[in-house]
């Protein structure tokens, strides 16, 4: 180290750790000299070979090197080779007893980022003074780049993890919709099974019943009569469930295919189609204009047929069934409303009475096995929608349900 030994003056005083590559001592002298005119403290080493500034720049910390041009076993301009090297970015001053233009040109090519000459050190000062600022407006450049880089980067690593998070949840949700079709498949394929199945000796009950009730006609009396005839009606409503159970695993599946459904054809259609039931019992029936819908007619057939059907069987005793089926627009969807004036429904039932064989009634005041309305509210799903009751016991009821707008 090439140590400061003029301590002691009371102003202040800025350290700089300079690396000097000069072979001669004399010079390096001066150089210190002149900084600590400046106000600098230097805290110096001189090393005159490659590799003696190999070993500093590696050892060291450094503000800055001053190097001159020309060394017996070195040069300033093999010496700016080194400092790029080490990836170091520290100002590199060229000074040189007798400097050329074009050396001094060629120094500034190479990375010198100035040059003095020995015979005019008054400008190192200066010169020292706005390269360290410099290097400063350098450094924080580099920084903000730096980290300008790192967000980026942690940015890309973001969007990276998000995407790979995303087909992951993409891969999930393929597995279960897989899933999903399979259990519907077997469940398609247990209904189907199970009522062949059951049918087949249910079949066989009641045709030993008959055939008992045949053969033993003289031996029977009244009471092994009416028993006979239960076990049939049984053996009979339970032939219905089954088959309507069948029907209800088969309703609202398959591919969404829409077509469009004018609601006015469709509900003449249903009209006529139970024309006795509403000659019976007199039945009114109103509708507004109804729109036309995207969906699948015989489904939708279905669905209001049976909400017709209800509206008219659960009617008042001795009132005139009324029964008004209205439509509203709603964004892309049309809310339907079948409003009937019969015997109503408690709202703590309002949910029950859609899940499949729940009844209110008994059978022998209202016939029916209970899966009209569950059928329904496969069908209005299968189109996107809902469907809800709004009534109350005695003050009729309405069935709201939306269904998909063709245009
Ligand atoms: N318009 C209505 N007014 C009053 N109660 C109703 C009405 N519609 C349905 N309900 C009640 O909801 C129950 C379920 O209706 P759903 O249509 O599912 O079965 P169901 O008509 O009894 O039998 P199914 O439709 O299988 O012939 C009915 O039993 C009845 O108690
Ligand atoms: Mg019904």
């Amino acid at each position: 180290m090439v140590s400061d030994k003029s301590r002691g003056r009371s102003e202040m005083v800025t350290p700089l750790r300079v690396l000097i590559v000069e072979d001669s001592e004399d010079d390096a002298f001066l150089m210190l000299r002149e900084l600590r005119k400046g106000g600098y403290e230097p805290l110096a080493e001189r090393v005159e070979t490659a590799a003696a500034m190999e070993k500093a720049l590696a050892a060291g910390q450094w503000d800055m090197i001053i190097s001159d041009y020309v060394l017996p076993r070195f040069s300033g301009l093999a010496a700016l080779h080194i400092l790029k090297q080490s990836g170091q970015d520290l100002p590199f001053i060229v000074i040189s007893g007798n400097i050329g233009e074009d050396i001094a040109v060629g120094a500034m090519k190479a990375g010198a980022h100035d040059y003095i000459l020995k015979g005019n050190l008054t400008r190192l000062v200066p010169a020292v003074e706005r390269e360290l600022r410099e290097a400063v407006v350098r450094r924080k450049r580099r920084q903000a780049e730096e980290a300008l880089q790192r967000s980026y980067e942690e940015l890309e690593q973001r969007v990276r993890e998000r995407t790979e998070e995303l087909s992951a949840s993409k891969l999930e949700l393929e597995r279960l919709v897989g899933e999903l079709e399979r259990s519907n498949r077997e469940l398609e394929q247990f209904a189907y099974v199970a009522s062949h199945d059951l049918q087949e000796p249910l079949r066989m009950v009641s045709s030993f019943m008959q055939l008992l009730e045949r053969r033993f006609e003289h031996q029977l009396d009244d009471k092994a009569r009416q028993y006979i005839s239960y076990a049939l009606e049984g053996s009979q409503r339970m032939s219905q469930l089954i088959s309507d159970l069948l029907m209800f695993s088969r309703v609202g599946r398959g591919t969404w295919n829409p077509a469009p459904v004018n609601l006015n054809e469709l509900f003449s259609q249903i009209r006529s189609n139970c024309r006795t039931t509403l000659e019976e019992t007199g039945a009114v029936i109103t509708c507004d204009e109804l729109p036309i819908v995207q969906g699948e007619p015989s489904q939708l057939s279905q669905l209001l047929q049976n909400l017709l059907v209800n509206a008219v069987k659960f009617r008042k005793q001795d009132v005139t069934p009324e029964v008004h089926v209205s439509a509203t627009r709603q964004g892309k969807s049309w809310l339907l409303a079948v409003r009937d004036n019969g015997i109503g429904i408690a709202p703590e039932q309002h949910q029950r009475i859609f899940v499949i064989f729940q009844r209110l009634h008994s059978r022998q005041k209202y016939n029916g096995t209970g899966i009209g309305l569950a059928v329904c509210q496969r069908i209005v799903e299968f189109h996107g929608g809902r469907i809800w009751v709004e009534s109350e016991p005695g003050k009729g009821s309405t069935f709201f349900f939306n269904l998909p707008a063709w245009n």
